[in-house]
């Protein structure tokens, strides 16, 4: 079996509305290695899972996350849009999702706004028992994450053609990872990231022959909507030595 690991994108968010609980429990149930979440901050300051600035996509309600209390935001319906079966879904709290899945899956907690940087800090060393890394596309925030706490683990973003700089990036902060979107990923990108031993994780990877290619090309995981049909795939690949 292939050594690359299958991150659920926003949980399992093929089969579960993204960023709520019953997505993460989907993909935990699926086996997926790891959840990626992202992280917006409520106008009580509270570190909120939910992926855009707005809840007007994926919520019952119209506004900017950052103008309602966590209480609003609670009450909002965070399943119908998705389907009927998901109504009554909430949109959780970084807090719910740590309780959940600390020490059991590896967490990706991909930080959208920048306010919320400090704050996520400061909750963690709540959660030693995590195995995290923090991701953002936000690199100014990830140097301040990097001053702030030498030790957390790390992992630049990035989905226009400005890799060189992402990597260069990645060293300056010893970065885990360099996160590009999937079809920045060529062989330019993977042989500098090889030369200089920083892994690559693209995302969102859902096909299997894309799977394929990728582990081929000595990626260390992806991000996937569909970590079930991924795993599955991932069975039945050869190890790779590419990055090796
Ligand atoms: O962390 C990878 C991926 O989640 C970045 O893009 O927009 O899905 O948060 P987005
Ligand atoms: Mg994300």
């Amino acid at each position: 079996m292939a050594n690359l690991l299958i991150w659920a994108h926003r949980g399992a968010s093929r089969v579960a509305p993204e960023n709520t609980l019953s997505a993460f429990y989907a993909a935990a149930d699926a086996g997926a290695d790891g959840l990626e979440l992202d992280i917006q901050l409520s106008r009580d300051g509270i570190p909120v899972v939910i992926h855009d600035e707005t809840i007007t996509r994926t919520t019952n309600g119209i506004g900017r996350v950052r103008d309602l209390s966590l209480r609003e935001l609670q009450a909002l319906d965070a399943g119908s849009w998705f389907s009927p079966e998901f109504a009554g879904e909430k949109v959780p709290t970084l807090s719910e999702v740590l309780e959940a899945f600390a020490g059991r899956l590896l967490l990706n907690l991909e930080i959208k706004a920048p306010r919320a940087g400090r704050v996520v800090l400061d909750l963690l060393s709540d959660w030693p028992q995590a195995k995290l890394l923090v991701s953002s596309f936000n690199w100014r925030l990830l140097a301040m994450l990097r001053h702030a706490a030498p030790g957390l683990p790390l992992a630049v973003l990035l989905e226009s053609r400005c890799w060189l700089r992402a990597l260069r990036v990645a060293r300056e902060l010893s970065a885990v990872s360099v996160n590009p979107r999937c079809d920045q990923v060529g062989p330019l990108l993977l042989a500098a990231c090889r030369r200089q031993g920083v892994p690559v994780t693209p995302w969102v990877v859902d096909q299997p022959q894309q799977l394929e290619r990728l582990n081929r090309a000595g990626v260390s995981g992806v991000f996937s909507n569909d970590p079930a049909t991924l795993l599955s795939c991932r069975r039945h690949l050869p190890i790779s030595r590419e990055m090796d």
